[in-house]
C-alpha cells in the first residue's frame, strides 16, 4: 500500500525583516518580523509526501532532481513531526498505521516551486512550510498552525510565517529551547484585500550569498545590527501592526521601505560586505521614491530580500497598473537592462 498527501503553500515576503540568529541550530532570531503571504496561485510550493512499507529510505526530489536529506535542518523537522505523529487509519484502503510505526516507516517527498529557487524570492520559506504542513497531515499530527510554525522554523526561519495567510508575525520568543518562537496571524487574507503585489524579477540567477551564511557573517561583524535589533525593530513592529490593523497604507509603505533599506544597510555593514541589490534594483527604488514624493503621499512600497528582485506593493489595482506601465517604460523587455522577465506575480493578497 501507499498513502499520500499533497499540499500547496505560498511564499511570504517580510515587510519587517528577520536577519540574524541568536541560536543557529534551533533557528531563533534576534528580532520579531512581519510578513505578508502571497495568494496561493502565484509563487508557491506544491509538495506530495508518501509513505509505504516498500520504501527503504527517506528520499526527496526538488523540481525533478533528487536532493540529500541528510542535513540537520530536515532531520530536526522530521524528528519533531515523528514524535508528535498519531495513529492513521484508511478503512477503504485497509491501511492501519500506529503511532510507533512512524519511527520505522520511510517517506518519499516530491516538491515543485513555481518560481526561481534561491533567487531571493523566499523559496525556502514556502518549501519548508509546505514540507512540514504536508507531513503533519500525513502523520496525523494534532497541533495548531502556531505549533507547526515552530517546527517549520527549524527548517528555515522565514518558513514559520508561511503557515498563515494574510499578515503574519514571527515572535522571536525568550525561551532557550525556542518553544515560544512561533508565528501568529495578525490579519487574515480578507482584511486588506485591495493591496496588490508586483514582483519584478531583476535576475532569476541563484544568489551568491545564502541568507543563512550572510546573516551569520552579519551577526559576527556588524555593529549596526545590534542597534537595529534592540532599538529600531521593536518600535517598528508595533507601528507596522498598527498600520496593518488600520489599513493605513502611507504608514505601511514608509515602514516597509525603511526596513528594507536598513536590512540592506546592515548587509553593507557586514565584513565582507554583502551586496544583494544591483543597479536595476537601485533604479527601481529611485523610481518609486520619486513617484511617492511627487504624489505627496506614498502610493507604492518596495522591499527587497536577499537578492536583487523587487517586491512592489501598491494600495489598489489602479496604482498597480500605473506602476507596471512605468516599469515597462523604464525597463522595456528585451532591452539591455538585466531584467530577466517582467512580472511573475501580480496578485491581490
Ligand atoms: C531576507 O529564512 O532564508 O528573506 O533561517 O537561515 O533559513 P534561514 O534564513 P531565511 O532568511 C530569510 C531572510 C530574509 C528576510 C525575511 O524573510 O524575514
Amino acid at each position: 500500500w501507499i498513502l499520500t498527501v499533497t499540499a500547496q503553500t505560498p511564499t511570504n515576503i517580510a515587510v519587517i525583516k528577520y536577519w540574524g540568529k541568536r541560536h543557529e541550530e534551533l533557528i531563533l532570531p534576534i528580532n520579531d518580523s512581519i510578513s505578508v503571504t502571497l495568494d496561493p496561485d502565484h509563487l508557491c510550493t506544491t509538495t506530495s509526501v508518501a509513505v509505504s512499507p516498500a520504501f527503504t529510505h527517506d528520499r526527496m526530489w526538488l523540481n525533478g532532481k533528487e536532493v540529500s536529506l541528510s542535513g540537520d535542518r530536515f532531520q530536526n523537522c522530521l524528528r519533531e513531526l515523528r514524535s508528535r505523529a498519531s495513529d492513521v487509519e484508511d478503512e477503504k484502503k485497509g491501511i492501519k498505521i500506529s503511532k510507533k510505526d512512524w519511527e520505522k516507516l520511510r517517506l518519499h517527498i516530491v516538491s515543485f516551486n513555481n518560481f526561481p529557487t534561491a533567487a531571493g524570492l523566499a523559496s525556502s520559506a514556502a518549501g519548508l512550510a509546505c514540507l512540514v504542513f504536508s507531513l503533519a497531515n500525513l502523520m496525523n499530527v494534532k497541533e495548531d498552525h502556531s505549533k507547526l510554525s515552530a517546527i517549520a522554523r527549524q527548517g528555515s526561519g522565514s518558513a514559520c510565517r508561511s503557515l498563515f495567510g494574510g499578515f503574519a508575525k514571527w515572535i522571536m520568543g525568550k525561551e532557550e529551547n525556542g518553544s515560544d518562537s512561533i508565528a501568529v496571524q495578525l490579519a487574515d487574507e480578507k482584511h486588506w484585500d485591495d493591496l496588490v503585489i508586483i514582483i519584478a524579477v531583476v535576475s532569476s540567477r541563484q544568489k551568491e550569498t545564502s541568507s543563512t551564511s550572510g546573516m551569520r557573517d552579519t551577526v559576527e561583524t556588524s555593529m549596526l545590527l545590534q542597534h537595529r535589533a534592540k532599538e529600531v525593530v521593536p518600535k517598528r513592529v508595533k507601528q507596522m501592526e498598527e498600520a496593518i490593523e488600520k489599513r493605513d497604507f502611507p504608514s505601511f509603505a514608509r515602514l516597509a521601505c525603511a526596513d528594507s533599506n536598513q536590512f540592506h544597510a546592515v548587509c553593507l555593514d557586514t565584513l565582507p560586505p554583502i551586496f544583494y541589490m544591483n543597479d536595476t534594483s537601485h533604479k527601481i527604488i529611485s523610481c518609486v521614491e520619486k513617484w511617492n514624493r511627487h504624489e505627496g503621499t506614498p502610493q507604492v512600497a518596495y522591499t527587497f530580500d536577499a537578492g536583487p528582485n523587487a517586491v512592489l506593493i501598491s494600495h489598489n489595482r489602479k496604482t498597480a497598473a500605473l506602476l507596471l506601465q512605468r516599469l515597462l517604460f523604464l525597463f522595456p523587455p528585451q532591452s539591455d537592462t538585466d531584467l530577466d522577465s517582467y512580472v511573475i506575480g501580480d496578485k491581490t493578497i
